[in-house]
C-alpha cells in the first residue's frame, strides 16, 4: 500500500506566501481520512489579499465586458470538463451524495453560461432629458473589491453565485471559504485562475471565523473592501451587517431559513410526500432551503402522516458515493450543533421516521443503512409531530435531518404559522387551487415560493434570497445580482452650448386647465 499525503491547501494570493500551522479537512463519511491539510490565513492575510485585489481590479475593469464574458465562458467549460473530479471531491470533503454533488457542479456551469451572455449585455440606458440638446445615460460600474465569505454546504455552487457575476462585472474578489471545504475551494479557484483571469483578480484565503471577522474589519478600515457577500448563519450575518454598516456598505446576505411547506386539503398527497422527503432530508437537511416545518391541513393530516412515515422509514441513508437520499453531516462541528437541536424535542412531541433519534450506530441501527454507520457522522431522519408555535423547534433553524409537523384549519392560519419564525427564504405549497396559490404567495414573507415542488431546488437564473432573519432583501442569481456587484452611474451631457439649469430652465407649453367639455 502506498501512503499518499493529503494535499496542502494554503491561501492562494498572487505573489504572497504564507506560513503557519495547518488544520485537517476530513471526510465526514470516513473517520480519519484527511482530505487536505489546510493552512489558515490570519486577519493580516485577508487584508493582504484585499490589497492585491485592489491593485489588480482597475486593469480587469478595463478589459471589455464581452472579453470578460469569454473568460467566464472558459471558466464554465473548465468546470464542465472537470465536473466528475470536482463532484467527487465535493462528496469526499463534505459528504454530499454524488448525484447531488453533480447537480451542484452543474449549477456553476449554468451560472457561467448565463453570465457569459451578460458580458455582451451589461446594459445601461439612454434617458430623455427635460431640456433640449441634452442627453442622459446610465452606466453600470463595478463596485471594486468584493470579499466573499461562504459556508460549506454548497462548497462550490454558492460561491460561484457571487464570484462569477462579480468577476464578469469587472470586480476583483477575495474568497474566504469554509475551512472544512477548503479542498473544494482550492479546486474551484484553480479552475477559475486557468480560465484567463489576470493575476491578483481572484484570491482564496481559508480562515477561521474570528480571523475573518477581524480581517474584514481591518480591510474595511483600510478602505480595501467595497462589498461583502456572505452566505451563512443569521447570527454571523448580523455581525457582518453591523461591520459593513459602520462603513456605509450594504452587504449581500444569504442567511438561514425555517422554510415552511403547506399541504392544502386538495393537494396531491403522494407528490407532497415526495417534496417533503427531498426538501427535509436531501443534503441531510443542511441546505438553507431545507424544509423546516410541515403545515398540513387537518382534513388530510392522517393520510399524509402515514405516507410520510413510510417514505422516511424506507429512505436509503448512508455512504454518499452510493445511491442514497443523504449521507453524513458536513463536519463534526455541524454534528455537534445538530445534537444540541435534538435536545429541543419535548414531552408533548412525538417522533417518527426511523428506528431511533440521533446518531446511527451500534445500539441505534437504521434499517437498510447503506455501508457501515460507524465510519461516519450519520444521523437518523426524524419527523417531530405535535409542534406548537411557541416551541423553539418551531422557531429556530435546525440544520440537520429533522422536520417539524403541525396542522392548520384555515389558509390564513397556515400563512400566519408559515411566517411566525420570522425567517423568509423559501416556502412551498401543495395545492391545485389557483386562489390558494395566489393568496399564499401574497401572504408568505419568503423570497421564494414553490408550488407543488419542494422548498429546495432554485434554478440558477431566478432571484435567490430572503427577508427578515434570512437576509437583508438582497438577491443573488440571474440579472438581479448585477445590482449587488455594480453601482449605477448616471451621466448628463449638455451639448446646447449654454448652462441649462434643471427644473428652472425647463420650458413647458402653456395649457388651459380650466377647460371643460359641454355635455
Ligand atoms: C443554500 O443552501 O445555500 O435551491 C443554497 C437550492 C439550491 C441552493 C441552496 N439550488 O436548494
Amino acid at each position: 500500500m502506498t501512503l499518499v499525503h493529503p494535499p496542502l491547501v494554503a491561501p492562494m494570493i498572487e505573489g504572497i506566501e504564507t506560513e503557519g500551522p495547518t488544520v485537517a479537512s476530513t471526510n465526514p463519511a470516513r473517520h480519519g481520512e484527511v482530505v487536505a491539510e489546510v493552512r489558515l490565513g490570519g486577519p493580516e492575510v485577508l487584508v493582504a489579499a484585499a490589497r492585491v485585489a485592489r491593485a489588480a481590479q482597475r486593469g480587469w475593469a478595463d478589459v471589455p465586458a464581452p472579453v470578460r464574458g469569454t473568460v467566464i465562458g472558459n471558466f464554465g467549460r473548465l468546470v464542465e470538463d472537470n465536473a466528475d473530479a470536482l463532484a467527487r471531491l465535493v462528496t469526499r470533503e463534505i459528504g454530499k451524495p454524488l448525484g447531488e454533488a453533480r447537480g451542484e457542479v452543474q449549477e456553476i456551469v449554468d451560472t457561467c453560461r448565463f453570465f457569459l451572455g451578460e458580458g455582451r449585455r451589461l446594459y445601461g440606458e439612454t434617458v430623455p432629458s427635460e431640456m433640449p440638446d441634452k442627453q442622459l445615460f446610465t452606466f453600470r460600474e463595478p463596485v471594486g473589491v468584493m470579499m466573499v465569505i461562504t459556508a460549506g454546504n454548497f462548497p462550490v455552487a454558492v460561491p460561484s453565485w457571487y464570484i462569477v457575476p462579480a468577476l464578469l462585472c469587472g470586480n476583483a474578489v477575495v474568497w474566504k471559504p469554509a475551512e472544512y471545504a477548503a479542498a473544494c475551494a482550492r479546486a474551484l479557484t484553480q479552475l477559475a485562475q486557468r480560465a484567463g483571469l489576470p493575476d491578483g483578480v481572484l484570491s482564496m484565503v481559508p480562515a477561521s471565523g474570528e480571523a475573518t471577522a477581524d480581517g474584514l474589519e481591518r480591510a474595511l478600515e483600510a478602505g480595501v473592501v467595497d462589498k461583502v457577500g456572505f452566505t451563512g448563519s443569521t447570527a454571523v450575518g448580523r455581525r457582518i451587517g453591523e461591520l459593513c454598516g459602520r462603513h456605509l456598505q450594504t452587504p449581500c446576505l444569504e442567511l438561514g431559513g425555517k422554510n415552511p411547506m403547506v399541504v392544502a386539503p386538495d393537494a396531491d398527497i403522494d407528490l407532497a410526500v415526495d417534496g417533503a422527503l427531498f426538501g427535509g432530508f436531501g443534503t441531510a437537511g443542511q441546505r438553507c432551503t431545507s424544509l423546516g416545518t410541515l403545515i398540513v391541513h387537518e382534513s388530510v393530516y392522517v393520510g399524509f402522516r402515514r405516507r410520510l412515515a413510510a417514505a422516511v422509514e424506507n429512505a436509503p441513508i448512508g455512504d454518499p458515493t452510493r445511491d442514497v437520499l443523504y449521507g453524513p453531516l458536513l463536519d463534526a462541528r455541524f454534528a455537534a450543533g445538530y445534537e444540541r437541536h435534538l435536545e429541543l424535542v419535548r414531552g408533548h412531541h412525538s417522533t417518527f421516521g426511523s428506528t431511533a433519534v440521533g446518531r446511527i450506530g451500534v445500539g441505534a441501527p437504521r434499517r437498510g443503512f447503506v455501508g457501515d454507520p460507524a465510519e461516519g457522522l450519520y444521523y437518523h431522519p426524524v419527523v417531530v409531530d405535535g409542534l406548537l408555535p411557541d416551541d423553539e423547534l418551531f422557531r429556530e433553524e435546525t440544520f440537520g435531518p429533522i422536520v417539524g409537523l403541525t396542522t392548520y384549519r384555515t389558509l390564513e392560519e397556515a400563512i400566519e404559522l408559515a411566517n411566525l419564525p420570522g425567517y423568509g427564504l423559501s416556502s412551498a405549497i401543495y395545492t391545485n387551487d389557483p386562489a390558494t396559490v395566489f393568496r399564499f404567495r401574497r401572504g408568505v414573507s419568503a423570497g421564494m415560493v414553490s408550488v407543488n415542488n419542494s422548498t429546495s431546488g432554485a434554478e440558477a437564473h431566478l432571484p435567490f434570497g430572503g427577508n427578515g432573519r434570512s437576509g437583508n432583501g438582497s438577491r443573488q442569481s440571474g440579472r438581479w445580482v448585477l445590482d449587488q456587484v455594480t453601482r449605477w452611474q448616471s451621466v448628463n451631457w449638455d451639448y446646447s452650448g449654454r448652462l441649462q439649469k434643471a427644473q428652472m430652465d425647463t420650458t413647458i407649453p402653456e395649457a388651459d386647465l380650466d377647460f371643460r367639455l359641454n355635455s
